[in-house]
This record gives C-alpha cells, structure tokens and sequence, in this order.
C-alpha cells in the first residue's frame, strides 16, 4: 500500500510538473522604445556586438559573418545556432524591435517558442534595451546572408522546446541590471560589462545538474568545452587576488600576461573575437569589478595548494609518480625540453614559462592536455610565440602521461589523467 501512495505521489507530482510546463504563459512581447537609426547607433550596436560575442557563436570558420551553422555539442544532440544576418527568408529580417529584443533577453524565438540557453540570454537579460536594440541595428546594417539555419539534433524529451519554462522560472535572473549608487561609475560599468554584455559568468561560474548557473558561487569556476575556466573571484589564493589589474587587463587585451599565462581554447576566443577589442577603459572597469567580486574559496583547484617548482635537473622526478612516470619523461625530453626547459623557464622566450600557472597546478591538467593536443599561440608586447599542436604524434596514454608530468614537474601536484580523458578531450 506504501509502494502505491508513492506511485500515486509521483503521477500527480508529475502531472502538476507537466501542466505547469504547459501552461505557463510564454514570456510575451514588450513594448521598446527604439532610438532613431544613424551612424551613431550602428556603431553603438558594433561595440556592444563584439563586447557580447554575437560573432564567434553565430559564425562557422570561412562562413558568413553571423550566417549561423555553428554545432554546439551538448549529452543529449547538437544544437546549431541560427543565421541572424538580416536576410528576410533565412535570417532575422522580419524580425521586429519587440522581438529581437524578447530573444535575446528573454530567450524567446520569432513566433513565441523558446529558445535554448545555448544563446546566453540569461546574462543578456541584464543588458540594457538601448544596447540590445544598438546590436540590431548594427546586425540590419550588414549584408544578409542567404544561408539556411539548420535544424537542431536533439533527443527527446530536450527536443521539447516548452520545457525551457520551467528551466527559466528555476534559473532566469529575477532582475536587469541596476546601477549600485554606492559604488564609482567604473565599478558599475565592469559589473554592466561582466554579468550582463561580456557574459563571463556563462563559463566561469559553476553550474548545476540541469545546466543552472549557481550564482552563489559567481565566478568560482568551472569546465567548459573540456577546458577549465578558473576561478576569477577576488579570493587570492583560488581566483585573482593578488593578481594586479594590470595583469588582468594585459591578459583580457592580449591573451597573456606574466603569472598568469597564455590564454587558450574558448578564452582566446572570446579574447580574439571580443575582449582584445574593448578600450582599455572598459578592461580597467572589468578588473577593478572583478577584483571586488566575493572571493570563493572553492573551485577547480579546491584543496591544492599552487606552487611554482623550478628545478633544473632533467633527474628530477614527478611528484607522487617517481619512478614509473618514465614515459611523461620520455616524451618530454624529447618534444617539449626545447622550449619548455627542464625547470619550466621558457628557454627561447618568457611567453613558455610554465612553472607556478595554474594549468600545471590542476591534478586533472585539462588545460595542460588540451595545449599539448591542439598547440596554441600568442602575441604580445614580449613577443611572439607558438606552441605546436602534438594530437598527431602521441597516443592517449603517452599524452596522459606527459600531462601528469608537467603537471607534477611544475606545479608538484600529483596528476589524475588518464588515457580516456585525452581519448575526450581529442574531440573538444
Ligand atoms: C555562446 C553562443 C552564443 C552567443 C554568444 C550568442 N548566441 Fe545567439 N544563439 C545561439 C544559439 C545556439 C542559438 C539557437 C538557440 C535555439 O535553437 O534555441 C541562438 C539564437 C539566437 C537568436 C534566435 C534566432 C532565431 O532564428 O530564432 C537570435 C536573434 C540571436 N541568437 C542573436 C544573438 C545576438 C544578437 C548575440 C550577441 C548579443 C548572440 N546571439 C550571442 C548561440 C549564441
Ligand atoms: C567561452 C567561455 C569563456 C568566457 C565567455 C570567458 N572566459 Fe575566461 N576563461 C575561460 C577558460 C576556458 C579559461 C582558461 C584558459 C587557459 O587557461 O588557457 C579562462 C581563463 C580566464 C582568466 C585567466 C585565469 C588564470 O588565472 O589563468 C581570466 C582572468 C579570465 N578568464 C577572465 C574572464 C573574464 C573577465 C571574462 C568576461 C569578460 C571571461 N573570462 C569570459 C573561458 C571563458
Ligand atoms: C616550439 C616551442 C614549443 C614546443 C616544442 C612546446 N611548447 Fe609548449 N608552449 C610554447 C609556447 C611559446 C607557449 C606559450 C604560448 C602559447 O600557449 O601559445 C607554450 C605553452 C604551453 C602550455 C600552456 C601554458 C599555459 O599558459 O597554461 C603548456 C602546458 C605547454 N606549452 C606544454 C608543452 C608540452 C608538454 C610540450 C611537449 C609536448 C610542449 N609544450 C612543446 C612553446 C613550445
């Protein structure tokens, strides 16, 4: 009888749960007030288009700008991203004020249905209707491209685009942002810039089971696309204290800064497309919001203690594997000495220092891994540099080896990866 009442319960919990789904009201349109078109706004929109992204999620290599096509891989399908060129048959050239400012900030497609989270439109929800309403303005006054958005590619139930109610009513921010009287205009303009346009948050702060950002934990850090995105909270020891807004800036406007590195995967995107093209004004209002941010003390690299270990003796074992971890060795001596030097000093230029980033402190060393499969590269004021791409020449366990080497050679952590994390990360 028991087992029943629990069966009853859970039919009504979740035939209430499907009813709500159902008949919760889409968000409806809005009115907005539009500001005259002319240059001026265009060139408004250009900015707060580049400072949101919009380009790099909407483009596909050697396609048209903001033609769409680009797969974005989730557990459960792909989903594409739509052409939004303003083509009146394949792009959003009908599209009104109302409406395109509804989708973006509230997640909420031409004709009503809902839109994944794919598109951040829960940190766009915080951007201004003048800003959102400049980006479309910019987006009209490009060439429209005649590309066909592809379908999305997802199993059921997350085809049902109807669930995403529920989801927002769970996980979309109550308010749009509001300027805080009590702190400086600078301050108010990087925390505009950080939660609402420039949406860090859509990596850098941890989320749940059902893909909700945890905003108690802004900022603490979490896996993206198998990188590691860092904690970038004040905290000094697991975020960016201590860091210095110079060195912040340096690294938003190049993708590298001494400490802290060089910037790869999905950073140096959002760095190339985005941030490398703000004024230095707005990185300076960027570092000084983040160096207020509430310092988390958790994060990936909860429980380690980062070190900077710079011995030069190609004797010098790998910590918590020191004898076994020959083939790390091996392989490092062979490919990776040249530039990296024994004691992780760059030994042609500074650009390689390895020792002390937080990449080699990560016992996972996803950030290690994926460098070593797909190579980066990097230009600075202290020069130029490239790290090549090894996925070709070494097999998954010789690269997990070579990842718990570094990781232990420099940072002195003892590393976790195996040969089925390098199997994944081949493909992100
Ligand atoms: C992180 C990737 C990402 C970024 C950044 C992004 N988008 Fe998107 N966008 C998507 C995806 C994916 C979809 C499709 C969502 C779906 O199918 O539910 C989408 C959907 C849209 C739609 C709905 C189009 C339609 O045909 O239904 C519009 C409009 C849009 N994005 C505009 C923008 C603008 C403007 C920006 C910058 C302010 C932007 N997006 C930034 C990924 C992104
Ligand atoms: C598309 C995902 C994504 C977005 C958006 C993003 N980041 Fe990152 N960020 C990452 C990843 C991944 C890394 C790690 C890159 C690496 O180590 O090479 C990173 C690294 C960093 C670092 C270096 C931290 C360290 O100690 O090494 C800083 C600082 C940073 N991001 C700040 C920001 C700020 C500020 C924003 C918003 C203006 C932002 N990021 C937006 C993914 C992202
Ligand atoms: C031709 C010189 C060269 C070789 C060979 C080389 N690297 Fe690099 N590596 C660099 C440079 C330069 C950088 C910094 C700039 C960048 O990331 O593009 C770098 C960056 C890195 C980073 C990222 C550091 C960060 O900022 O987080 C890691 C990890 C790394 N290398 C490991 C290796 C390993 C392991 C090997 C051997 C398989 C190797 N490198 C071989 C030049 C090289």
């Amino acid at each position: 009888m028991r087992i029943l009442g629990v069966i009853v319960a859970i039919v009504i919990v979740g035939l209430v749960f499907a009813g709500a789904v159902l008949l919760w009201p889409a968000q409806p349109l809005r009115t907005v007030t539009a500001a005259a078109q002319s240059p001026q706004l265009i060139a408004q929109g250009r900015y707060v288009a580049t400072a949101a992204d919009c380009i790099a999620c909407h483009t596909v290599p050697g396609g048209e700008p903001f033609g769409g096509g680009r797969a974005f891989t989730l557990p459960f399908g792909t989903i594409y991203s739509p052409n939004i060129t303003p083509d009146r048959e394949h792009g959003i050239g009908t599209w009104t004020d109302a409406q395109f400012v509804r989708a973006i900030k509230a997640g909420v497609g031409h004709n009503g249905e809902e839109l994944y989270p794919a598109l951040p439109y829960t940190s766009y929800h915080r951007m201004s209707d003048a800003d959102a309403l400049a980006v479309k303005a910019y987006l009209f006054s490009l060439p429209p491209a005649a590309t066909p958005s592809r379908p999305n590619n997802l199993a059921f139930p997350f085809n049902q685009r109807p669930l995403m109610r529920f989801w927002k009513l769970l996980f979309m921010p109550r308010h749009e942002f509001a300027a805080d009287p009590r702190q400086s205009a600078q301050w108010n303009r990087g925390a505009y810039l950080v939660t609402a346009v420039a949406h860090c948050g859509e990596c850098h702060t941890p989320r749940n089971l059902m893909y909700g950002v945890d905003n108690g934990r802004a900022l603490a850090g979490e896996t993206v696309q198998g990188w590691t995105a860092w904690n970038i909270t004040s905290d000094p020891h697991h975020g960016l204290g201590g860091r210095g807004p110079d060195a912040v800036v340096a690294y938003l406007h190049y993708g590298y800064a001494p400490g802290i590195g060089a910037a790869g995967g999905p950073m140096k995107e959002a760095i190339d497309y985005s941030l490398s093209q703000l004024s230095t004004a707005d990185l300076q209002a960027i570092a000084v919001y983040l160096a207020s941010v509430r310092p988390q003390a958790s994060g990936p690299l909860e429980g380690v203690v980062p070190q900077a270990v710079a011995n030069s003796s190609p004797a010098w074992p790998s910590a918590g594997d020191p004898h076994t971890n020959a083939i790390g060795k091996r392989v490092f001596q062979g490919a990776c000495a040249g530039c990296h030097a024994w004691n992780g000093k760059g030994q042609v230029t500074p650009l390689a220092d390895l020792a002390g980033l937080r990449s080699v402190n990560h016992p996972k060393g996803l950030n290690v891994m994926q460098t070593i499969l797909h190579g980066n590269s990097v230009s600075a004021p202290q020069g130029r540099a490239a790290m090549p791409a090894f996925a070709a020449g070494y097999s998954d366990a010789e690269i997990a080896a070579l990842t718990n080497y570094v990781v232990g050679r420099f940072g002195g952590q003892n590393g976790s990866a195996r040969p089925a994390d390098v199997a994944k990360a081949r493909m992100q």
